[in-house]
């Protein structure tokens, strides 16, 4: 599936930054959603990468279609690990000459963490410290890593501001809490620099349509072009900071290259700073595919109970990203669909 490179003013100067001076990354989670667009984005820009996976919930699919966007020269400079981020000989291997770590690798899905805890946490607690502890003992520059919205919890407080969190609301958000946990301690006893990015629902092309787990923007696309009716949990009026990839990738380089000391053992949200309810979505989703599929029916949506573990609301003050790492969102949720949907629509012809 072709994308195109569009130009981005407020991506293309850190790729322009990095191509000047190419170092050693290592992304984690590759072959899934996030990781796989930082891998992507890295390799245009002339870096040498390592990258791994366990393929839990990530695709081959995912890697294949990366190194056909960036062509084979830059294909060559990836060494791709199989392997999990639980195994200490697996993360030292990855860390191995590593300069800055983009930790993307866990198992998402609050229902999933619900429903099983035990595995959620073995990747995204246990494998999260592997990860930290293989990092520092490499000597790695800079750690930054996938951090969630779900640590906000049960706090009521709107927009979300780093300081204020509440109380979890799920396993999943259990997990991602200690990673913060963790890396301030790792800042604290061994001078490790790590930076927490709060992703905030983002989406884009390669997030996975498929599986009981699927996030809402991917499934209901697939669903639409399928003809049949999107299920929304609660009454439509559940609201999200939906942040499109490309805002996510842009935090992830900055972070990576950020050299404000105060920015270092840090949380930062990472979202656009715009509250779209569910029902919203699904009148923004329905739209920007009739404009790609002008004779698609789209069915209006069912409406189920709530479920477990969601919390209400959710909105990013992004004022912190912005003042120290210089991010700056350039896709709103609109924009955002309309350049994910060609790559919906082509996934769903090859899955008929
Ligand atoms: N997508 C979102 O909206 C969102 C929101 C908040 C936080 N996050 C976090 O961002 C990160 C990336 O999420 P994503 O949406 O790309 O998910 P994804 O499932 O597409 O990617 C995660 C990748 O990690 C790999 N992985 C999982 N457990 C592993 C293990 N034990 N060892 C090695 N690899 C393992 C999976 O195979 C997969 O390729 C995750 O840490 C997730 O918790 C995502």
């Amino acid at each position: 599936m072709e994308a195109n490179v569009t130009t981005n003013e407020f991506l293309d100067p850190v790729l322009a930054q990095l191509r000047a001076a190419p170092r050693r990354w290592l992304v984690t989670g590759s072959a899934g959603f996030i990781g796989s667009h930082l891998l992507e984005n890295l390799l245009r820009a002339g870096q040498q990468v390592t990258s791994l996976d366990n393929f839990s919930t990530g695709h081959q699919a995912n890697l294949d279609e990366v190194r056909r966007l960036v062509g084979e020269e830059a294909w060559s400079r990836h060494t791709f690990i199989r392997g999990d981020i639980a195994d200490l000989a697996s993360c030292a291997q990855a860390c191995d000459g590593a300069e800055i770590v983009l930790h993307q690798a866990a198992l998402g899905s609050v229902p999933r963490s619900i429903k099983d805890p035990l595995t959620t946490h073995r990747s995204n607690a246990t494998g999260f410290l592997t990860m930290l502890e293989a990092a520092r003992t490499a000597g790695v520059k800079r750690f930054v890593y996938a951090a969630s919205s779900s640590t906000y919890g049960d706090s009521p407080t709107l927009p979300k501001v780093e300081d204020t969190i509440g109380r979890p609301l799920s396993p999943y958000a259990v997990t991602k809490y200690l990673n913060e946990l963790y890396a301030e301690v790792f800042g604290r006893c061994y001078g490790l620099s790590t930076i927490g990015l709060r992703y905030f629902n983002v989406f884009g092309p390669r997030q996975d349509p498929n599986g009981a787990y699927a996030a809402v923007i991917p499934r209901w696309a697939a669903q639409m072009l399928e003809g049949s009716r999107c299920v929304i949990n609660g009454d439509g009026e559940t609201s999200r900071d939906f942040c499109f990839v490309t805002n996510a990738v842009q935090a992830n380089l900055r972070a990576g290259l950020c050299e404000e000391p105060e920015a270092s053992n840090q949380v930062f949200n990472v979202a656009v700073g715009d509250r779209t309810t569910l029902n919203q979505l699904h009148g923004a989703l329905a739209e920007a595919l009739l404009r790609e599929c002008p004779a698609l029916r789209v069915e209006p949506p069912q409406y189920a109970s709530f479920r477990a573990g969601d919390v209400r609301h959710s909105l990013a003050d992004v004022s912190k990203a912005r003042r120290l790492l210089g991010y700056q969102p350039s896709h709103d949720v609109r924009a955002g669909l309309l350049e994910a949907i060609g790559w919906y629509v082509q996934r769903a012809r090859q899955t008929v």
